[in-house]
């Protein structure tokens, strides 16, 4: 699985980029407003092209640079891809234009198509689309069929969804056990389940009975147990039909979810700079270098000294 890292904040891309772990970089509107932010707070000037031509050059040739349009409508969209592409791809080749899924705003009574039609459009003229903002696999089966190149799923986002409508109390990079929900989903389904087998109903009259279907759907999304859920049904449908579009499973909020992605098939895992330094660590390594290091004899450590 290709990591990308999934920040704005060119000092974090340039860390990374030494360790020789990033294949990629993701930015949005809220991630640049965070490295802007950041940069006010230190007092320095801020040249947002610069900026930006700089990341694509610390990244590289062959490392993608997801920047994101701002409008809501197609025509708008486009636009802005081009301006985009035409002032950053120059620099390393690298720029991939992120589209939303779709533009709907609170307030419109019904999805819309903005998002496809400016997949569409940009991925016949060649410029390569990160679809965003992927909240089911439905949505990243028509983003691959209008063309995107790559198609993010946002794990984080759905789990606190799930957990909020669940009224679980939760931070921000907590680790959504779905393996406990299911299991609790599953007990509470053979509760309500036992009192009808034991007057002896039928699967059909069970079926239809409501608190068994409420219960059944417990902690999902309309069938969706989690965002690592999310990723292995977008990752077995482009599968199943040879689809072409990569996954890059988003909104990443702790190692053992990066895990998880990579265990279900995405081929791309977008990660913020403190998750990547959290898959690092384990108390058994840092207790294993104490000892190493305690235990260096005089003449194994000689060997260093004589150089
Ligand atoms: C990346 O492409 C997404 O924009 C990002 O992962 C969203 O993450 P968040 O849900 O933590 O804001």
């Amino acid at each position: 699985m290709k990591i990308f890292i999934d920040t704005a904040k060119l000092d974090e891309i340039k860390e990374a980029c030494s360790w020789g772990i990033v294949d990629g970089v993701t930015t949005n509107p809220s991630l640049i407003k965070k490295a802007v932010d950041a940069l006010r707070e230190r007092g320095e000037n801020i040249d947002i092209s610069s900026y930006i031509e700089e990341i694509c050059k610390t990244v590289g040739k062959g490392h993608p640079v997801s920047l994101e349009v701002i409008s809501l409508t197609a025509e708008r969209m486009f636009d802005e891809a081009i301006t985009l592409y035409e002032k950053f791809n120059p620099i390393a080749e690298n720029v991939v234009i992120k589209i939303p899924i779709n533009t709907y705003t609170p307030g419109c009574s019904h999805t819309n198509y903005e998002g496809l039609k400016t997949i569409k459009k940009l991925s016949e003229k060649g410029i390569p689309v990160n679809c965003t903002l992927i909240m089911t696999p439905e949505q990243a089966l028509l983003a691959a069929k209008a063309g995107a190149k790559y198609a993010s799923p946002f794990a984080g986002r759905v789990d606190d969804y799930i957990r909020k409508n669940l009224g679980i109390k939760f931070k921000k990079g907590d680790y959504f056990n779905f393996e406990l929900m299911e299991e609790i989903r599953y007990q509470m389904l053979e509760e309500e389940i036992e009192e009808y087998v034991e007057d002896e109903e039928g699967i059909g009259y069970i079926y239809q009975q409501e608190e068994v279907a409420r219960r059944a759907e417990l902690g999902k999304d309309n069938g969706i147990s989690s965002g690592v859920d999310l990723v292995a049904k977008v990752a077995r449908i482009y599968s199943t039909y040879g689809i072409k579009t990569e996954i890059i499973a988003s909104s990443i909020r702790n190692a053992r979810q990066v895990r998880e992605v990579a265990e279900v098939g995405a081929h791309i895992a977008t990660i913020p700079f403190s998750v990547i330094e959290e898959m690092l660590g384990h108390p058994k390594t840092e207790e294993g270098i104490n000892l190493f290091t305690q235990d260096v004899v005089p003449e194994y450590r000689k060997i260093f000294e004589e150089k």
